[in-house]
């Protein structure tokens, strides 16, 4: 598919999704969240998709934020329906039943901190820089920022974070766990592909288990104990399960077909 601001491959099963607007450091201009929408939903539909990775154009930056110039002159309405907006696409990512990972690989701030904290996985490069400096705009984060960045590093920092507008480095991202790892600009897409590869080799209807699993604990009113039973019990019904315990029964690597 042809996207305006979005650039997309697949190889080996793994689509990329790079965010392409590298003169505006890839600001999320509305265009860009509804192409990022229509990107997931039909990597989800996509059965030679088995993962995604989602980066930014260019060396400086993956995304530094909702696009600043669409929000002169919004109602209080057309603001709650832009947050409504981002929140529904970015959450399409969150409950992906293929993992996603955000290469990160420069500026995440605002909306493009927002967009790697609704990918299952981040990995930076060591010149990330994470943020949610919405106050200097005399606004909060609206794509489920203040939700997710408690999520990752508890309300103490995620407080001090949105109220302060402080950028952190891609270190202090890693020692506050709000990324997995942090590699060299040069070992950013090699480093997610390893990770990649190596959850491919598993049951990708125990992936999605786990997804919907971990998902569950943050979802209001979901008992996660019990949507971990479900998920559980779910897997006996699957031809991956059978293979998987064959496998290790007859000594041998398990070949997953995800059925
Ligand atoms: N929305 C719209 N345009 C943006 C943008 C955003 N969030 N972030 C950067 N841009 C544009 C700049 O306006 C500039 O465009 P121009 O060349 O047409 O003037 C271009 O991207 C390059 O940005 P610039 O500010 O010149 O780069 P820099 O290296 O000096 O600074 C940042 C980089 C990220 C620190 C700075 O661009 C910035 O603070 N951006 C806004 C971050 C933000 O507040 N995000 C949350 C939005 S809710």
């Amino acid at each position: 598919m042809n996207y305006e601001n979005l650039l997309t491959s697949t190889e080996n099963g793994i689509l990329t999704i790079t965010i392409n607007r590298p003169d505006k450091l890839n600001a999320l201009n509305k265009k860009t969240v509804t192409e990022i929408g229509v990107a997931i939903t039909s990597a989800k539909a996509d059965d030679a998709v088995k993962a995604v990775i989602i980066t930014g154009s260019g060396p400086k930056s993956f995304v530094a934020g909702a696009d600043i110039a669409e929000f002169v002159g919004l109602s209080v309405e057309e603001g709650k329906e832009l947050a409504q907006f981002g929140q529904a696409v970015f959450r399409s990512i969150e409950t992906c039943h293929k993992p996603v990972i955000a290469a990160v690989n420069g500026f995440a701030l605002g909306g493009g901190c927002e967009l790697s904290m609704a990918c299952h996985l981040r990995i930076a490069s060591d010149n990330a820089k994470f943020g949610q400096p919405e106050v200097n705009l005399g606004l909060i984060a609206g794509y489920g920022g203040t939700q997710r960045l408690i999520q990752y590093i508890g309300k103490t920092k995620a407080t001090e974070l949105h109220m302060t507008a402080d950028m952190i480095n891609a270190e202090q991202a890693l020692a506050l766990g709000l990324v997995n790892y942090v590699v060299s600009p040069e070992q950013l897409m090699p480093k997610c592909i390893e990770i990649i590869e190596k959850i491919k080799s598993k049951s990708p209807k125990a992936i999605t288990g786990v997804i919907n699993s971990v998902n569950a604990y943050f979802e209001n009113g979901t008992d996660g104990f019990n949507a971990e039973i479900n998920e559980f019990g779910k897997c006996f019904a699957t031809e991956d399960f059978k293979e998987g315990t064959s496998a290790f029964l007859e000594k041998r690597k398990a070949n997953f077909t995800g059925k």
